[in-house]
């Protein structure tokens, strides 16, 4: 037919809308997913349980430095916290859209997180210990943006901006290090 000519790599409505009705139950997740769902829903629950721990750790390195009346950093540290929360549940929402179960057991957690849980004694030491998981985080988002490519574009976009989130929290901690005297 002729549209399929013009637009060959768009199924025609009819296809469409048979293989929408099919399989009703899988909600978001049409036959025309072509990812890895098993894989994607794995690699998701490994950056849940990354946020959840660099939940933890900011909360913790937030209340230390605002016991030290290091007001600045720990307003940083409270940002940041904030921010994580929000990816985790992007990440748990986008979970169950894909059918699947976000895994908050407190069992295992750091074992599932790519970042850990450093407490850090002084302000630099935790301000260098969120940078290290920051760095980690950016390299693991990167593989699971480049992993997923055009087979699942939703879950790609949000981890890309997830991604550009991290990258500026890197850099604000790389400019308090400076701040403190390190180039
Ligand atoms: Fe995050
Ligand atoms: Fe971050």
């Amino acid at each position: 037919m002729a549209a399929a000519q013009t637009q060959p790599f768009l199924s025609d409505i009819q296809t469409l809308r048979k293989r929408a009705r099919e399989h009703i139950a899988q909600g978001a997740v049409t036959p025309g997913y072509h990812a890895d769902r098993d894989t994607v829903l794995k690699l998701l629950n490994e950056a849940l349980a990354t946020e959840i721990i660099c939940i933890l750790r900011y909360k913790r390195h937030y209340y230390s430095a605002k016991g030290i009346h290091a007001e600045s950093v720990a307003a940083e540290f409270l940002e940041h916290a904030n921010e994580e929360q929000q990816h985790a549940d992007q990440i748990a929402e986008r979970i169950t859209q894909l059918g699947g179960e976000p895994d908050f057991s407190p069992d295992g957690l750091s074992t599932r997180s790519h970042a850990e849980y450093v407490e850090g004694d002084s302000l630099e030491e935790m301000i260098k210990e969120d940078l290290v998981a920051e760095r980690i985080a950016i390299d693991s988002y990167r593989e699971m943006v480049n992993y997923l490519g055009h087979e699942d574009s939703t879950t790609r976009r949000m981890l890309e901006e997830i991604l550009a989130k991290e990258e500026e929290h890197a850099d604000d901690l790389a400019s308090l290090l400076q701040g403190m005297g390190h180039h």
